[in-house]
């Protein structure tokens, strides 16, 4: 039976993902329980572009995927049969008239549309019928659908608007038409492109619980656009449309290191809106932005994306929104230019509010200072209610620490910020009581990292601990794995490594969500298995590559943020960093077995890594910032920069293969080779199996990265176990040594060593963070260092996706990806008892889940449908492996072929879930 873990440890994101879990085993029990209950075999979890119905699709040729439900033994898809087409009642009859497929045979669950050219403005119903493993059909029990957006930009019939005001002026502007519809609504969509955030209003009401929408691009160069379904919200007669714009990204007025306040996009934030109405006469009209709206300041005086946010409710114009209201006072809007070429759609999870957090304690000074304590480190805003005279101003200081006087300390995470004069103060918001009973304050353009919340007020207020709450917010991706075993520090810790993962998820992945906010590419690529073991992040990391597209030089240069306004092309921006470009690709390609980003990043990661060669010919470089933020020790950043070299062309010769370009494969593996050889002719010492002074991280990462001989890898291997026990067993690595290090020891024979340095406790360690009562991970290993102190950093979370590859061993199968064949690896390490790990891959969801007792060792396993595992287990001498009371060799026939090679048992197994035993 699955466990549920501790709740706990559970972020609510994953509540979902958990009760999905607890229906699965309530399956598992009914298959192998006496009443053996009916199979229900059905197509599921039909999806387009890696969302559910989702609107506003702009691909030409959309992905369809789904899944197979069937619990038996052996499950698999035969066939399918896709139906596609405009009309529902046509399609659910297995008529179309968009795309049949015919049944086409095979187990493929990620097709591309191949069928007539998509229409914009268009739904389209879809059905899949799946065929099981003994050819019976098996159809959907409801139809999907996906609806195209605008497709062209040429589609677009609104105009580009916004006030005549400057970048420099303060209040967010609101925008406003009133109309008038004369008939029946059948339907309404909204399709909203803006350079800034802004926030839709229909007749009053907001529209959607998206937050800070768009994402945040390179503006100049791709624009991003959002639809909804708005049909609630209108009615025939009388209208109101209102938008309220955010500066965001794209009218910095905040001032830091990052010179982002001169970015060479910046402007007044600007819209351009098609709210097209489909009546039930088939007739379309499209309400548009242009001349005929009006605007006005709003209460929102000041907001900045980097700082905070200041509201005046004494400038509330109630009802602004509404179509009684009148606009008389308000302003003109002029047009402006398109902010860029590209609008596409914003094809992706949004930001959300996604867990709400009530404040756990509170301290009050006196009657106008209290301070608010959220029990957990969160990215996300706080939400404040209260009651006063107007003009009451209160100032609410976010930070992650206090003084030994149980003030807010902002000193760790201000360090970069530059202000001008003291009207911006940092992660504070200003909030002036508009007087007229309880009022409610949350921003709507910025977010902080916090979890103390100092509230001061220029007069006298009474506050409890139900007045203020925290919003932990982030990209709302679906949760996809759990962890838990024996040891409740490290289920803390993959629970905190999963806060810092999606604290610093913003539509693009970020360092921290309070100091930079930036899309550090280094800390990206190392947490991008972490994020990918736990949640379902393609989306995201679909569009932070475009974004990488849109801001890689022509001669390949990449920057080490990304978005950015121009820094960073000069700094940090070596392979260790941004070699982005080639392991995020790849590693969706592993994960979701979708060559589509790979080969959209083609032409992309080759202009990089041929700038690289370039510029090193010998096939050595010490282009990087190296192991960043270290122990102690540091490593020479020619190895680590090319280490990273080396997989970035890695990376690249295997997709040129699978792209079927045969050059360039026999060119960039020959290179590989190359650098392999520089590599070790100049670090490695063949006598003794060293590398350079044989350091932790100097060992790992040829280790990890494939640069080591096979003849001298467990030499290598034994090497970096021993240095760890000189090390006193504690890690003496920085940013790179951190990715490398557990793999290198896992993967090389010493299990047991790298549980010892992932369950350490005591300084230097992830555990040491923990049992200080981190919620989150911290940017140094002291946890009173005195400089990089964020304490809501992921670059260090390869931990977290460590648990599943080894202590789960749970890795995707590079011959069959996307767990197609799932490669099940675990590591049975002497000091932890138990262990439980699933992840839900495109087939489904997968468990490894093993406990030791006295006498033996019990190991559960479930193969999704349509999916097959490879298994290797590590059996001690003088025990067997048994399953269903049976030693394995004459057990089941879904147990195929079953080898040995030393100490190593490698078998095969079906779809399905199966119980084993070592004694
Ligand atoms: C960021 C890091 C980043 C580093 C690169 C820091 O300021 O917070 O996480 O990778 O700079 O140098």
């Amino acid at each position: 039976m699955i466990r549920i873990n501790a709740a706990d440890i559970k972020p609510a994101s994953s509540l979902k993902f958990v009760l999905r879990i607890a229906s699965l085993s309530l399956l598992f029990l009914t298959r192998t329980g006496a009443l053996q209950a009916q199979v229900s075999v059905a197509p599921t979890d039909l999806q387009c572009e890696y969302l559910t119905n989702p609107l506003g699709i702009d691909a030409a040729n959309p992905r369809l995927s789904w899944r197979l439900s069937d619990t038996r033994q052996g499950a698999r898809q035969t066939a399918y049969q896709l139906y596609i087409g405009t009309d529902s009642v046509a399609v659910s009859q297995g008529k179309a008239n968009q795309w049949t497929t015919g049944k086409v045979l095979t187990d493929q669950a990620l097709i591309t549309y191949a069928g007539k050219p998509l229409q914009p403005f268009t739904k389209y119903f879809w059905r899949v019928d799946l065929w099981d493993k003994d050819g019976r059909n098996a159809k959907p029990a409801s139809l999907s659908s996906f609806e195209t957006g605008l497709m062209n930009a040429r589609n677009w019939q609104g105009s580009w608007i916004s006030d005549s005001r400057d970048v420099t002026i303060k209040p967010a502007p609101y925008f406003r038409k009133a109309f008038k519809l004369a008939k029946k609504i059948r339907s309404a969509r909204a399709y909203v492109a803006v350079a800034g955030l802004y926030e839709l209003y229909i007749n009053g009401q907001k529209i959607g619980s998206h937050r800070l929408d768009p994402m945040y691009t390179r503006f100049d160069r791709r624009t991003l656009y959002v639809t909804y379904d708005v049909t609630a919200q209108m009615q025939t007669g009388n209208n109101a449309i209102g938008v309220l714009l955010g500066n965001g990204w794209y009218n910095h007025q905040s001032t830091a290191v990052w010179y982002f306040h001169e970015a060479p996009w910046r402007g007044r934030p600007t819209f351009c809106l098609d709210l097209r109405i489909t009546y039930d006469d088939g007739s379309i009209e499209t309400v548009t932005s242009g001349k005929d709206w009006k605007t006005a300041l709003s209460p929102l005086i000041f907001n900045s994306i980097y700082t905070a946010e200041h509201y005046d409710g004494r400038l509330e114009q109630p009802g602004w929104n509404t179509a009684n209201f009148d606009d008389k006072a308000w302003k003109e809007v002029i047009y402006r230019s398109t902010p860029s070429e590209t609008i596409v759609a914003q094809t992706m999870h949004p930001i959300r509010a996604v867990e709400r957090i009530p404040a756990k304690a509170i301290r009050k000074f006196n009657d106008t200072t209290y301070v608010f304590d959220l029990g957990r480190n969160i990215s996300g805003v706080s939400q404040i209610s209260v009651t006063g005279s107007a003009g009451t101003t209160l100032r609410l200081k976010h930070g992650e620490r206090l003084y030994d006087n149980g003030h807010v300390d902002l000193s760790n995470i201000d360090v970069h910020y530059r202000p001008t004069d003291k009207s911006d103060p940092f992660q504070t918001d200003i909030f002036m009581l508009a007087g007229r009973g309880p009022e409610t304050f949350m921003p709507r353009f910025n977010y902080k990292g916090f979890q103390y919340v100092e509230v001061t007020s220029d007069k006298p207020i009474d506050l409890t601990q139900a007045s203020l709450t925290g919003y932990f917010m982030h990209s709302d991706v679906p949760a996809i794995g759990t962890f838990q075993s024996s040891n409740p520090t490290m289920n803390k810790l993959w629970w905190a490594t999963n806060n810092a993962y999606l604290s610093n998820l913003f539509g693009y992945p970020t360092d921290c969500p309070q100091r930079e906010k930036n899309g550090w590419t280094g800390d990206a690529h190392i947490a991008s298995e972490t994020g990918l073991y736990n949640f379902d992040g393609i989306t995201i990391y679909e569009k932070w590559l475009a974004d990488h597209r849109d801001e890689q030089q022509p001669n390949g240069v990449l920057p080490s943020i990304i978005p950015t306004d121009g820094w960073g092309y000069e700094w940090g921006n070596g392979p260790d960093w941004t070699s982005t470009i080639a392991i995020i690709p790849w590693n969706i390609y592993l994960f979701y077995g979708d060559k589509k980003l790979l080969a959209d990043c083609y032409d992309n990661i080759k202009r990089y890594v041929d700038h690289i060669n370039e510029q090193s010919p010998s096939g050595l470089t010490s282009w990087g910032l190296g192991d960043w933020v270290p122990v102690k020790s540091k490593s020479p950043v020619e190895l680590t920069s090319s280490a990273y070299y080396f997989a970035d062309v890695s990376i690249l010769a295997k997709t040129a293969k699978l792209l079927g370009k045969q050059t360039d494969y026999s060119y960039y593996s020959a290179l590989a080779a190359r650098i392999k050889a520089a590599f070790n002719a100049k670090y490695l010492n063949k006598e003794t199996g060293l590398y350079g002074s044989g350091l932790q991280t100097e060992l790992s990462v040829p280790l990890y990265w494939g640069l080591v001989p096979d003849e001298l890898n467990s030499k290598v291997a034994s090497n970096l176990a021993k240095r760890v026990t000189a090390d006193n067993d504690h890690l003496d690595v920085g940013l790179l040594g951190t990715k490398a290090i557990l793999g290198a020891l896992s993967e090389n024979g010493h299990a047991d060593k790298a549980y010892t340095l992932a369950s350490q406790e005591t300084f230097p360690s992830w555990g040491w963070w923990i049992v200080n009562g981190a919620t989150t991970l911290y940017e140094n290993w002291p946890i009173d260092a005195k400089s990089d102190i964020s304490m809501n950093h992921i670059m260090f979370g390869e931990i977290g996706a460590w648990l599943y590859k080894a202590l789960g061993g749970i890795k995707p199968d590079p011959t069959q990806p996307g767990f197609k064949n799932v490669l099940l690896e675990p590591m049975f390490v002497s000091n932890l008892d138990q262990v439980d790990v699933a992840h839900t891959g495109p087939y489904g969801t997968i468990r490894s889940a093993w406990k030791r007792t006295a006498t033996e060792l019990s190991y559960d396993i479930v193969v999704p449908p349509n999916s097959t595992a490879t298994v290797s287990l590590i059996v001690p001498p003088g025990k067997t492996i048994y399953e269903n009371g049976l030693p394995l060799a004459s057990s089941s026939k879904a147990i195929r072929p079953v080898e040995r090679t030393g100490k190593v048992q490698k078998f095969q197994l079906q779809a399905g879930t199966y119980q084993f035993k070592l004694k």
